[in-house]
């Protein structure tokens, strides 16, 4: 896991999870953009769209929280890709299947291997239907080589 702050947000970034869809680089480019190091800059834009750009993101890949001291109002960071969503969720778990992608997984989930030994926990991943993920169970986005 990797994170970029400032004195408003901060960022997390958790690379094995992205299915790579690449809606965070759509909606935000000036934020995050693949082909800069360090790939994302919390500030190129307002903390507030920073956050609305992250709640978007499929995977949960990408989440936030607010610093101590932070101006954003705690209200509006309390979506689905903060930190701490996991405790704000219903206990309906939604899946959405995605043509040709992967398994969208919204909602408290614990993922566990075979043995029984958790593998992740959280409230937003995208799982491979496909197959041909280097990063099972998670989508990584190997599935468009398929089409
Ligand atoms: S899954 Fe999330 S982090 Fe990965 S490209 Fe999509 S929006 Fe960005
Ligand atoms: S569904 Fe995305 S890699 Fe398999």
């Amino acid at each position: 896991m990797k994170e970029y702050k400032n004195e408003d947000i901060i960022v997390y970034w958790y690379p094995e999870q992205c299915a790579h869809p690449g809606t965070c680089l759509r909606l935000l480019p000036e934020v995050f953009c693949a082909t800069r190091r360090p790939w994302v800059d919390v500030n190129a834009a307002a903390p507030e769209e920073i956050i609305r750009c992250i709640d978007q993101c499929p995977s949960g890949a990408l989440r936030y929280s607010l610093p101590e001291g932070s101006s954003v109002n705690p209200e509006m960071a309390a979506g689905v890709g903060s930190i701490d969503n996991i405790n704000n969720v219903s206990s309906a778990v939604k899946v959405k299947v995605i043509k040709n992608g992967p398994y969208l997984v919204e909602g408290a989930t614990l993922l566990v291997c075979s043995d029984g030994t958790p593998i992740y926990e959280g409230s937003r991943i995208a799982l491979c239907s496909c197959g041909c993920t280097q990063n099972p169970p998670f989508c990584d986005g190997s599935h468009r080589a398929k089409r």
